[in-house]
């Protein structure tokens, strides 16, 4: 029996990609795939291709024996990602994993950023990636209270950029940021239900990558092959995921690297033992990151 074997899962942006990836790895290992993809170009735009990429991964995992459906709603719409939710259930009968991938980049400096490249990212990695979440839980909520069992599994999908930062990339480091802790929420609020949330930061050589200026052929560009990811996704849409929550996991490569989160680091307690107060933080800060003659430096 494949480790997926009965198990449905929803992959948005799966049309090409690390998305696409994830699908046919998903597939591979027994699941029915519902392969969601808007269809866009790399800031977004419309993209007027005659046969969506989301058919030709539907088309492939059918090859392979595979079951698996397409949908071309955007994941920051609402309404259709409830409907997403529903009609997957209607159709395959149950709902057991959703991964949140779709995306795209509007890279611009700070001073040069519209309002609309920011609405945009924001809307399509952080929202889209509630919006499937927050529907699916509420379908897992409603079958936990019916008494029935449930394995229900939320993979995020952040990035460096949202880890450490990115110049240029406000938006869509914000966004992704916000996704690794909309992550510990979902797992946080969910483990009474059976429900894990996970969160993976991929690196690969798709066409996002080279948009932000690593090219083909470059060093290290063989070990950024978009299927890297997709074994663990698997793994994390599977049933024996379940002790695993709240997790952020980079893959780097051929290797699985555990991040940790925020920590409590070096710390300055006030001279007097009560409120901190102005006069003594010029010494205190000084005290707490060590001594910056020049400032300092972030990297
Ligand atoms: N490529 C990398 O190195 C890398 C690194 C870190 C994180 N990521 C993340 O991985 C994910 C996939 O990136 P990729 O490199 O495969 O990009 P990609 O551009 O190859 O694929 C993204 C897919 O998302 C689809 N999409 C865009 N907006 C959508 C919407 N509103 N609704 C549904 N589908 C939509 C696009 O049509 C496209 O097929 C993204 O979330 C990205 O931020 C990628």
């Amino acid at each position: 029996m494949a480790l997926l074997d009965g198990r449905v899962v929803i992959v948005t942006g799966a049309g090409r990609g690390l998305g696409r990836a994830h699908a046919l790895e998903l597939a591979r290992n027994g699941a029915t795939v519902v392969v969601n993809d808007l269809n866009v170009g790399l800031q977004g735009q419309a993209d007027d291709a005659e046969l969506s990429p989301a058919d030709e991964v539907v088309a492939e995992i059918e090859a392979m024996g595979g079951t698996a459906v397409t949908n071309g709603a955007s994941v920051s719409d609402w309404g259709a990602m409830e409907a997403l939710v529903n009609d997957t259930v209607e159709r395959f009968g149950d709902l057991h994993a959703v991964v949140n991938n779709a995306g795209f980049l509007r890279d611009r400096m700070l001073t040069s950023m519209s309002e609309d490249d920011f609405d945009a990212v924001i809307n399509v990695h952080l929202k889209g990636s509630f919006t499937v979440a927050r529907h699916a839980c509420a379908y897992w909520r409603e079958q936990g209270k019916a008494g029935k069992p449930v394995s229900g599994r939320i993979v995020n999908t952040t990035s460096g950029a949202g880890l450490w930062g990115n110049v240029g990339q406000a938006n869509y480091a914000s966004a992704k940021a916000g996704i690794a802790m909309l992550t510990t929420i979902e797992a946080l609020e969910m483990q009474r239900y059976d429900v894990t949330a996970n969160c993976i930061s991929p690196i690969a050589a798709t066409r996002m990558l080279g948009s932000i200026g690593m090219e083909a052929g470059t060093e290290g560009w063989h070990r950024l092959d978009p299927e890297n990811a997709s074994p663990v996704v698997a793994w994390l849409c599977s049933a024996e995921s379940g002790w695993l929550t709240g997790q952020l996991l980079r893959v780097d490569g051929n290797k699985l690297i555990k991040v940790d989160g925020y920590t409590l680091d070096a710390e300055y307690e006030s001279k007097s033992g009560e409120m901190l107060t102005v006069d003594e933080l010029s010494v205190g800060v000084r005290k707490l990151f060590g001594a910056f003659p020049k400032g300092l430096v972030i990297k």
